[in-house]
């Protein structure tokens, strides 16, 4: 599989192409020794040339018949499920992610993809009259249509190179737009073959260009390019505020870093708190925006829930993703090294260890910290790592200070028996969503999707995804009297 993915073509126009730099990115697999893969790096010179490209067939595009556009999706939809396998294996190997999760990714895009045509396909635009507004005529019919944004820049992150990357260019598409798509460094190698299915799907010339190099170096050219008219992003927080700083008068949707806590009241069905809190702390060893990020327990169950989820921390599988383990090699050594430098701090801080604190090379076993304490970095920081935090809290009002505490605000999780306590915590909760008796989770994919604060700005989830890349435009009809 390794020396199919040397020297990756970027797609540009339609046709395949090598950077005239000679320059290449080379891609480590997080567990795998060595380069699995090399990408084009191409200069601001060429990522013109694409924007220019994607933005001269745009018109074109755009007076493509909806059904035509939503047929070239569902094509695209079949060809990537053609290559499941192909492309589960390709994720797996740079971006570390089991064959089973990677496959079922794959599995979603095609559920997305379709669903993204078929809501255009069931939207209509709007007619007003006049004479609802005093003084207004019936014989001035305002009709309101949706148009395409133009050029929209779609940059995605490691964690889910496929699902992440296809939930900007279907809605973008099916909506008139063209697309240049950055793909994330490690998550590049999965890209292309996306764009592989793309062209077999038979999509005209132009419509996506795909962009490979570092973010550090060709995303800022990007994203203040004058043709670009739409920025969708998604990654670290950091990158999203620079790129909005940067951005200028551009529509831009940022989905962004998370630190989502799991609320334990004591009345909890603690075999379900657990269950939800245990697979949205761990799962893809926490590398999801969305991870459970910390607990807040209600001092009086603290004892038993810590007790629990030890117990089932330790049944956790932990490995290599080949082998399908659920605790997988970090997509690389910074990362490894920001996960454990937050467990030795709280450690010297005071924090009881409960389970983990062992590392092996990009490898993070699941690690529970109980007793923890707001001056402990891992109180606060996003991790993006299998390490999970327990911050005792003696009442609802603490658990809600402490949650809207943080620079972040994705999603929350209660576990409760009351509905109605459920309810005023989550009213008071500032995050995009709340989760009542189940663990923090994007989708399902229909369902908006947003963070608050450092988390993000603007909506996803497929509706939302299409209005984000279209604006109103109204034509007004003036009838005779
Ligand atoms: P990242 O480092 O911010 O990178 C995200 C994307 O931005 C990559 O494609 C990256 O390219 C690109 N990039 C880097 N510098 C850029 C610049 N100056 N201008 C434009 N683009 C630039 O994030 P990540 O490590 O891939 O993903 C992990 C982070 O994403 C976590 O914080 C996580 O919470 C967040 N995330 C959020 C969501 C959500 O929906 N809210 C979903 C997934 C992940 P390179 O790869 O080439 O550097
Ligand atoms: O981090 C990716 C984010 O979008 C989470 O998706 O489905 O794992 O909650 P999910």
């Amino acid at each position: 599989m390794e020396s199919t993915l040397t020297a990756q073509r970027y797609y540009v126009n339609g046709e395949w192409k090598e950077s005239t730099t000679g320059n290449v990115v080379e891609i480590m697999s997080p567990y795998k020794e060595g380069v699995v893969g090399t990408v084009q790096a191409l200069s601001q010179e060429e990522a013109a040339a694409a924007i220019q490209s994607a933005k001269q067939v745009q018109k074109e595009w755009a007076k493509v018949s909806l059904q035509e556009k939503a047929d070239l999706l569902y094509k695209w939809a079949d060809e990537l499920l053609a290559m499941q396998d192909e492309l589960a294996q390709t994720m797996m190997l740079e971006v570390g992610k089991s064959l089973k999760d990677a496959k079922s990714e794959v599995q979603r895009t095609y559920d997305y993809i379709r669903y993204t045509a078929q809501e255009a396909l069931h939207t209509n635009g709007e007619s007003m009259r006049g004479d609802r507004f005093p003084g207004g005529s019936s014989s001035k019919v305002g009709i309101v249509d949706r148009v395409p944004l133009g050029v929209i820049l779609a940059i995605s992150p490691f964690n889910y190179p496929v699902n992440l990357s296809a939930s900007k260019l279907a809605p973008a598409l099916i909506s008139g737009n063209t697309v240049i798509f950055k793909p994330a460094t490690q998550g590049a190698l999965s890209g292309i073959k996306m764009m592989e299915a793309f062209d077999r799907a038979g999509f005209p010339a132009g419509v996506v260009n795909i962009v490979t190099g570092r973010g550090s170096v060709i995303g800022d050219f990007l994203v203040e390019h004058k043709d670009i008219s739409m920025v969708s992003f998604t990654g670290g927080t950091k990158t999203g505020e620079n790129l909005a700083k940067i951005a200028g008068m551009k529509p831009v949707v940022l989905e962004l870093g998370g630190k989502d806590p799991g609320i334990v009241r004591e009345d909890a069905d603690l075999d379900k708190a657990v269950k939800n809190i245990i697979s949205g702390a761990y799962s893809y060893s926490g590398q999801r925006c969305t991870a459970i990020k910390r607990v807040l327990v209600h001092d009086n169950v603290a004892n038993d829930l810590v007790a629990r989820l030890q117990a089932e921390v330790e049944k956790l599988a932990v490995g290599s993703p080949e082998d399908g383990n659920t605790v997988v090699p970090l997509i690389d050594s910074k990362s490894a090294d920001g996960v454990q430098a937050l467990i030795d701090d709280a450690l010297e801080k005071g924090a009881t260890l409960i389970a983990g604190n062992k590392r092996e090379g990009n490898l993070i076993h699941p690690t529970l910290l109980d007793h923890v304490t707001e001056d402990m970095e891992v109180a606060w920081v996003e991790p993006f790592g299998p390490v999970l935090p327990v911050i005792r809290v003696g009442s609802d009002e603490e658990a809600i200070e402490l949650a809207n505490k943080s620079e972040y605000g994705l999603q929350a999780s209660i576990f409760t028996r009351d509905v109605d306590k459920a309810f005023y915590i989550a009213n008071e909760l500032e995050t995009g969503a709340v989760q009542i008796n189940g663990r923090t989770e994007r989708g399902p994919d229909h369902f908006p999707f947003l963070g608050v604060k450092g988390s993000g700005m603007g909506t996803q989830g497929i509706a939302n995804s299409i209005l984000s890349m279209t604006r109103e435009k109204l034509t007004v009809l003036n009838l005779d009297k």
